[in-house]
């Protein structure tokens, strides 16, 4: 997509083929940075620390991360030692894992003299097949816009988290079908969820809007049920961490608020899926995918531009209060009107989810 009429990705192999390189998201929205990673551990790092997040995009981060610990050092040992270091970094979005089991199903069956160039080369593949991934979603998900927009003219899409560009290769899975629809010509406009504590809202959805010329309107994560009321809202689309195989969604923490008063005033909410973000070994997400919890530091502080022009830490909470800060939560099936997937709609359901499935699937 675009920054400032320059194409980018969110992730890309360096020139001389010996590292890679991310938009560092931390410092977004107020500062656009790009950094080179050379080192499988400044990859867990970024993760870790959010340079790069949402659940595609940690996959890619990681499969690259796997094949800078093979430039330095192809035994089994150290491909061993990557795939755990890099798996612990953050818990809940699967596509974690299953990038890791791919590249270490495919490098352990190599020489070690093959593997750097292996792995890289898998890395860049990985991000590709993402990209036509998201590509894909945002064509099945078009028809539901254009749909509304037949009907009423202006489509109001709201989402929450950052589900958009940034947080894949490219086009975002939520995303995908508004820039679609956008550059279709549709009148699209998006209600974009502030996302506290971390503000991947406010921060990286709204500027990467923005950067497209995509109309939008940042609301406080409170407002949404009562937009819904009033018919502000023709239809939700949010992103997932991970899907269990019974259509349980994990997504950002309120999604599940989102849903439920998605449900009550009769609004679709549906959740675009990449396939790799199927766990197909549960089936009870609420019962079995991890959650985060992350630092209470996330709550009680954010990153603000001040009126003096300086980017500074700045607290938001009284002093002292004990804080909580559970990074995921889980909507039940029963609340999803449907899962967009690279091949097509599904009904968030065991059956709907193995119908698009059954002819295999890399995450499997
Ligand atoms: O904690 P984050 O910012 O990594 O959480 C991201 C989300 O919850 C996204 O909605 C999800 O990963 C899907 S991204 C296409």
């Amino acid at each position: 997509m675009q920054v400032d009429g320059v194409s980018y990705r969110s992730i890309w192999s360096s020139d001389d083929g010996q590292a890679f390189e991310i938009i560092d998201q931390t410092s977004l929205p107020f500062d656009f940075r790009t950094k080179r990673i050379d080192t499988y551990e400044a990859a867990a790092e970024a993760i870790r620390v959010m340079r790069v997040r949402g659940a595609p995009l940690i996959g890619v981060t990681a499969a690259y991360g796997v094949a800078l610990a093979m430039r330095d050092d192809p035994s089994d040992q150290s491909l061993e030692l990557a795939y755990k270091v890099l798996l612990a970094t953050r818990p809940t979005a699967v596509n974690l894992r299953w990038a890791l089991e791919d590249m270490r199903g495919r490098l352990s069956a190599l020489p070690k003299a093959q593997r750097f160039d292996a792995a890289f080369a898998r890395s860049g593949a990985i991000a590709d097949e993402d990209v036509e991934i998201n590509r894909n979603i945002g064509a099945h998900g078009l028809p539901l816009l254009r749909a509304i927009a037949e009907k009423k003219g202006r489509v109001n899409v709201l989402t929450h988290c950052n589900a958009g560009w940034l947080a894949t290769t490219d086009w975002g899975t939520a995303t995908s079908p508004v820039y679609q629809a956008h550059n279709a010509g549709l009148d699209v406009h998006v209600w974009v969820d502030e996302t506290r504590p971390r503000n991947q809202g406010a921060f990286l959805t709204a500027w990467e809007l923005k950067q497209h010329g995509v109309p939008h309107t940042v609301i406080v994560d409170n407002a949404g049920g009562h937009l819904m009321q009033h018919g502000e809202v023709d239809i939700v689309l949010t992103g997932t961490d991970r899907v269990s195989a019974n259509g349980d969604v994990c997504n950002k923490i309120g999604t599940y608020l989102k849903a439920l008063a998605a449900d009550d005033n009769n609004v679709p909410f549906y959740v675009c899926l990449p396939s790799p973000t199927i766990d197909w070994r549960i089936s009870d997400g609420l019962a079995e995918i991890p959650i985060e919890n992350r630092a209470g530091r996330e709550v009680t502080h954010f990153n603000a531009l001040l009126e003096n022009g300086e980017i500074a830490p700045a607290q938001v909470v009284s002093t002292g209060s004990p804080v909580a800060n559970p990074a995921f939560d889980v909507t039940p099936a029963r609340l999803v009107t449907g899962l967009i997937t690279e091949r097509g709609i599904a009904g968030a359901t065991a059956e709907g989810l193995r119908t698009l499935f059954e002819h295999g699937h890399a995450a499997a």
